[in-house]
């Protein structure tokens, strides 16, 4: 059995990361074949298109892709959307799962296992916008549909029953947006109903941002809205040595999925090669476990695990490594 994987290294340190990741996953005597793709703001302005026909086609053919970071503008750019928007719409990959693990980093928290199971199509993300009152007045609109939140709320329930907990927190606003969170409330506490194993419980989301923060090891699986997710999952990413070293990925009901680090571009650091590419290396091993090579999958946690215990760390972790030192020791372990 041969696997095909599609590397899109994107903007910024997504140059530096994916290749990285790309030399562990080439490192476990797997049958890979790697293709290469561009999405991102250098290819749209280069290609004029930030994910292009070509970039579809090689995920499309490929098992699973991992993709590094696009650098979006803050501002609005004609003819540009952010390809990770686009390809999470295209794709119809709705769920973006967050695994925050505790890791030996000195300052890392210890005993969190959770994930963060984050509706990945809708909420705010919707891009139903639009300015009114000559300028002066700007409307989102937060979309929230029972079929987006029955197969996000199924996914998580699916997912926690096979963790040894077996917990769910739904998390909402239902006190305040009666409307949008009220009916995710719902259909989530009725997917429950169809789980008698799991335990189930709600959380308001400022509530769950101060527990997260208080007593973070109380949580197994969190299913959430588009921006709670997001927001959630950096918090909790901060309570184990932050952005650079939590992985992701954006699954659906059909084929393509793709993994990333939940970094973004990191315009600051990007070029200098001291970016820590452990995100990326273990959003490859979800990748992995995705396919079915769950024993490759935890050889890559346990290496990167070992690295860390040696005390290679890079500079965002306190240390002195570069993306190749953090790398290299991690091969080593492997
Ligand atoms: P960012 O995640 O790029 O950076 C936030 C902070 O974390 C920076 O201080 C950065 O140096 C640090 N950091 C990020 N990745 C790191 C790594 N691998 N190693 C060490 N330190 C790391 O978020 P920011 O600055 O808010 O956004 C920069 C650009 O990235 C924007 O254009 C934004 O739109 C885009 N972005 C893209 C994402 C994606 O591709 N999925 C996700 C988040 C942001
Ligand atoms: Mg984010």
């Amino acid at each position: 059995m041969s696997l095909t994987i599609c590397l899109i290294e994107g903007d910024g340190v997504g140059k530096e990361v994916i290749p990285a990741a790309a030399s562990v996953l080439g490192a476990l005597g797997l049958p890979i074949t790697f293709t290469h793709a561009q999405a991102g703001w250098e290819c749209f302005t280069q290609q004029g298109d930030a994910l292009p026909e070509a970039t579809i086609t090689a995920m499309r053919a490929a098992d699973a892709t991992l993709f590094g970071a696009t650098q979006s503008p803050m501002a609005k750019v004609e003819g540009y959307r952010s390809p990770v928007l686009a390809m999470r719409k295209l794709f119809n990959l709705h769920a973006n799962l967050r695994p925050t693990r505790s890791l030996p980093i000195p300052g890392g928290r210890e005993g969190i296992d959770l994930l963060i199971v984050r509706e990945n199509t809708e909420g705010l993300y919707s891009g139903r916008e639009r300015r009114e009152d000559d300028g002066q007045t700007a409307i989102t609109e937060r979309v929230i549909t029972a079929a987006a939140t029955e197969r996000i709320g199924r996914t998580a329930f699916q997912l926690a029953a096979r963790r040894p907990r077996q917990q769910v927190t739904i998390v909402h606003k239902a006190n305040v947006i009666k409307e949008g969170d009220g009916l995710f409330r719902e259909v989530c506490l009725r997917v429950a109903a169809e789980f008698p194993n799991v335990q189930a419980s709600e959380m308001l989301v400022d509530a769950c941002a101060m527990w997260l923060v208080r007593d973070p090891a109380r949580f197994d699986v969190i299913v959430t809205e588009n921006l709670f997710g997001d927001i959630l999952s950096d918090e909790a990413a901060g309570l184990i040595g932050g952005l650079g070293v939590a992985p992701s990925a954006n699954v659906g009901a059909g084929k393509v999925a793709y993994f990333e680090p939940v970094h973004g571009s990191a315009p600051d650091i990007a070029g200098q090669g001291i970016a820590n590419p452990i995100g990326a290396i273990l959003s490859a091993a979800m990748l992995l476990a995705h396919i079915g090579a769950t024993e490759a999958a935890a050889r890559v946690e346990r290496a990167v695990q070992a690295a860390l215990r040696e005390g290679v760390l890079t500079r965002d972790l306190g240390g002195a490594a570069s993306t190749s030192e953090m790398k290299d020791a991690i091969l080593k372990q492997l």
